[in-house]
């Protein structure tokens, strides 16, 4: 019903490991990108916050509960956010434990570790910046972060790294500070609205369901800021047949805690 582009003789979409291999690892951690390149993945996504003392972390929700010990390690600083703790109350908390006592003792990653684990397998990256309206000023602060790391070298910019968010003056705010960029937005924006994303953002990434082919053939048919038809990613897709869906639909990229899965349904 939905056969995948690559059976076609299409390119098969591209697979991003969400939050690292995060169906087998516990996710933006350092184990995660490594489950990944294990897998042979090589686009890993991850979600960048800051910390009470503007250090650059990987975490996905704005509190540390749902996946550190820090209810036990600091039992009084509910609720728990990421930008209430320094860099080095954070190193302490155990990011591994609550996925399974095999990563007992992983730790929150900064930004600059996650990279530098990246970069050692060869990954490219699609950095989510997440929760901006909490933490002004953190797209330039990301973005020196990547520069300090090599990651806005022609290379990079050109084909291993995509910073992307929820909030579309996020996007831009990136996109104006550093042209070269290249950069998502992360929903579907109504088709009237595409022209104005295009001026910003190279990719739309939306929840896979909401997707039609329509919706994908008329994104694609516009040009981002670097001259390029939009790309369309899915997210998040764990199944064989919700990947060969998104495939079929002709998207760019499918966004996946198991690539692994997603790979074997669909290529790529
Ligand atoms: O890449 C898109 C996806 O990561 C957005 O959802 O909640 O996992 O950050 P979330
Ligand atoms: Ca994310």
């Amino acid at each position: 019903l939905f056969p995948a582009r690559a059976a076609d003789g299409g390119t098969p979409p591209l697979v991003v490991a969400h939050r690292g291999a995060s169906g087998y690892a516990p996710e933006n951690t350092l184990p995660a990108a490594d489950r990944a390149a294990e897998l042979g993945v090589d686009w890993v996504e991850n979600d960048v916050q800051r910390t009470r003392d503007g250090e650059l972390v990987v975490l996905h929700d704005d509190s540390l509960a749902r996946t550190t010990d820090v209810e036990e390690v600091f039992p009084g600083r509910s609720p728990w956010k990421v930008r209430d703790f320094t860099a080095a109350e954070i190193a302490r908390l155990d990011a591994g434990s609550w996925f399974g006592p095999a990563f007992a003792g992983t730790r929150v990653p900064t930004l600059e570790q996650f990279l530098r684990r990246l970069e050692r397998h060869d990954q490219n990256l699609l950095l989510e910046i997440k929760n901006p309206r909490l933490y002004p000023g953190i797209e330039g602060e990301t973005l020196q972060a990547l520069d300090n790391e090599g990651w806005l070298d022609r290379a990079h910019l050109r084909n291993r790294l995509v910073v992307q968010s929820f909030s579309a003056d996020s996007v831009r705010t990136v996109h104006e500070l550093e042209p070269a960029v290249r950069t998502g937005f992360i929903g579907k924006p109504p088709v009237k609205d595409l022209p104005v994303y295009a001026d910003f953002a190279d990719r739309i990434n939306s929840p896979h369901a909401a997707l039609s082919s329509g919706y994908v053939a008329v994104a694609q048919s516009f040009r981002g800021p670097h001259g390029k038809p939009l790309k369309v990613l899915a997210w998040t897709v764990d199944d064989a047949a919700a990947a060969r869906r998104a495939a079929g639909l002709g998207v760019d990229g499918i966004v996946s805690n198991k690539p692994d899965v997603v790979r074997e349904a669909v290529g790529g």
